[in-house]
């Protein structure tokens, strides 16, 4: 028998027993004559004491035990003299009788403790190592619990967990595929899903009207902190519902995730805001609505008064930063410095200081009067004490640079707190989205999302006006999950890909097969993917989803434990009737 308890078990009352625990060396100490050894395995750590009346047969053992050792020991246990309030076992310690070494360690590439001194690179190396360590085993650990609670919800709810195939053709969900050759059809592939999206919907034509997955995807797009080459979705799809229907199935879940995973109940109904006010006041269709600080466009009232830099451009708008009037000159140097940043490309950054006394200090003071300047406030709806940040151009591109501006705000002046949640949906997405280079439109969405009824007109018109039955689920500024109500006939089917620029035979070779189901019956659907990985870092409060997956990719897509990719021998590629030219 390897043990009788875990590490993280034995408590005051397991006084006087003898027990067997088995488990890896967290520390060993000599002191005085006395050692001790802490010894640990994924429920926490126990610590073994030898003294005097050691047998020296174990003494000896001793000497040639390392960090990572793994130890079955044996022992009584015995009530600490100096107790550990940190530790939930700090009561107790064993006093050791018999100790096996059950498999010797080499030193360690970097020390396994909650703060290691490990680099991101050699510890993705020795990922096995790192997963050892408690705050990557917890990020695990709330990973299946959200996974459970899915199940759990779900599976109430009657929906069907159903698997589909990953050999399959290219999905549409606009990224890369990553694909695989047949050796039993050669010179022919399969691609690897993106989603499941075609099948999910040809399960609603199957009659499964409620039907889920935690899957794996696979995109080859550049990678980021929330993006992985594989990652994991929670997708579903229902039948005979609408938009409502399915904002509201999926808010229960995100609700009963909150309670159940988080502790924290929503009482009221998650906010909804259109895509087009999402882009007005935040810049964002992902806002974070931790905190406010909205923008408000003050483009007219700028104009005119002769400042070129305002005159002759399509937007002029701001935020309002509560209760920074008195930043310094190198406050405000760092923050045009910060939206003059390449990746940023602001030209400049315009403020005005809200004094306390009812005067205003601006950088722009040669242009602007103070009735002016207050002008501007009480559109802004600042007030004494306030600091406005204002920034001039392209529509587009200064919403955009305004929404890095309002978080960046955000994060010095701490209202992105971690442990604070402010869910969203987004709704209203527009159904199509020009591409200047490839000189068409691209779905939003996906080529399967349908347009809201109401501007099935502008379909012929204007069709970049039309808006979608698409929705997002947003937490915290980050996208979490998406999801549409679907087209159901094969002949608006055919509309949207002619929208797309797909033809009549590229859309047979590609998705003939869910064109012709649509045929036989289908019911009216809709659905949502969740992004899993995203779910559990944001309820993590960690930035990165790597830190969520046991074996994640690095920047380069590569696998640097297993060293994947790599190449192939001469005898595989052979007989896939493959030749690689350098
Ligand atoms: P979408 O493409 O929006 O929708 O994907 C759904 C969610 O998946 C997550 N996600 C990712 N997570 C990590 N790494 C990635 N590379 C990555 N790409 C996407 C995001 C995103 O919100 N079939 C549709 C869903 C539907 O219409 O029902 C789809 O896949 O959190």
């Amino acid at each position: 028998m390897y043990r009788t308890h875990t590490c993280g078990e034995l408590r005051i009352e397991n006084v006087g027993q003898k027990v067997t625990l088995s488990g890896w060396i967290q520390t060993i100490r000599n002191l005085g004559g006395m050692t001790f050894i802490a010894l640990r395995d994924r429920y926490g750590i126990t610590q073994f004491v030898f003294d005097e009346n050691t047998p020296d047969q174990i003494k000896n053992q001793l000497e040639e035990l390392g960090r990572e050792f793994v130890l079955k020991i044996t022992g009584k246990v015995v009530e600490r003299s100096s107790k550990n309030p940190k530790m939930p076992t700090g009561d107790i310690e064993i006093i050791a009788e018999e100790i096996t070494i059950l498999s010797k360690s080499e030193i360690p590439p970097f020390t396994i403790e909650d703060e290691t001194d490990g680099g991101d690179e050699i510890r993705m190396k020795y990922r096995y190592l790192d997963l050892r360590r408690n705050p990557v085993r917890e990020n695990l650990e709330l990973r299946h619990r959200m996974g459970q609670e899915i199940r759990k919800y779900l599976d109430g709810e009657k929906f069907m967990e159903i698997e589909t195939p990953y050999l399959i053709k290219s999905t549409p969900e606009g990224a890369r595929d990553f694909i695989v050759p047949s050796r039993m059809n050669p010179g022919e592939f399969y691609a690897l899903p993106q989603s499941p999206q075609t099948f999910k919907q040809l399960l609603m034509i199957s009659g499964f009207d409620k039907y889920f997955q935690i899957v794996k995807c696979f995109r080859d797009e550049d990678l980021r902190a929330d993006r992985q080459p594989e990652f994991t979705q929670i997708d579903c799809e229902m039948s005979f519902v609408d938009q409502e229907d399915i904002l509201n199935t999926f808010e229960g879940l995100a609700k009963y995730l909150f309670l159940e995973v988080k502790g924290q109940k929503f009482e009221e109904a998650f906010p909804r805001i259109t895509y087009e006010d999402a882009m007005k006041y935040y810049g964002s269709d992902k806002p974070d609505l931790r905190f406010g600080m909205k923008f408000s466009e003050i483009t007219e009232i700028v104009q005119g008064k002769g400042f070129v830099v305002f005159d002759s451009v399509e937007y002029v708008g701001g935020v309002v930063a509560k209760g920074c009037s008195e930043y310094s000159r190198k406050q405000l140097d760092a923050l045009t410095a910060f939206v003059q940043r390449p990746q940023v490309g602001a030209k400049g950054l315009v403020y005005v200081k809200c004094n306390t006394d009812g005067t205003y200090k601006s950088s722009v003071d040669k242009f602007y009067s103070q009735d002016d300047l207050k002008n501007w406030a009480d559109s802004m709806q600042a007030e004494p004490g306030d600091l406005l940040l204002v920034l001039a151009g392209n529509k587009d591109k200064t919403l955009n640079t305004l929404n890095v501006l309002r978080l960046e705000m955000g994060d010095r002046l701490d209202l992105r707190d971690k442990n604070k949640f402010a869910p969203c949906w987004v709704v209203d997405f527009p159904l199509l989205e020009w591409n200047e280079e490839e000189n068409r439109f691209f779905a939003k969405h996906h080529p399967f999302t349908s347009p809201k009824e109401e501007d099935l007109s502008l379909f012929d018109s204007d069709p970049g006006k039309m808006r979608a039955n698409a929705y997002d689920f947003v937490i915290n500024g980050v996208e979490i999950g998406g999801g549409s109500i679907r087209i159901f006939n094969a002949e608006l089917q055919q509309k949207m890909f002619k929208a797309l620029g797909i033809s009549e035979k590229e859309a047979e070779e590609k998705f003939g097969f869910l064109l012709d189901a649509f045929r036989f019956g289908a019911p009216p659907h809709g659905g949502i993917a969740f992004g899993f990985d995203r779910w559990c870092s944001v309820f993590g409060g960690s930035e990165s989803i790597r830190d969520y997956i046991a074996f994640p990719k690095n920047n380069s897509g590569r696998d640097v434990m297993i060293d994947s990719p790599s190449e192939v021998d001469e005898k595989q590629l052979k007989e896939l009737t493959l030749k690689i030219v350098k």
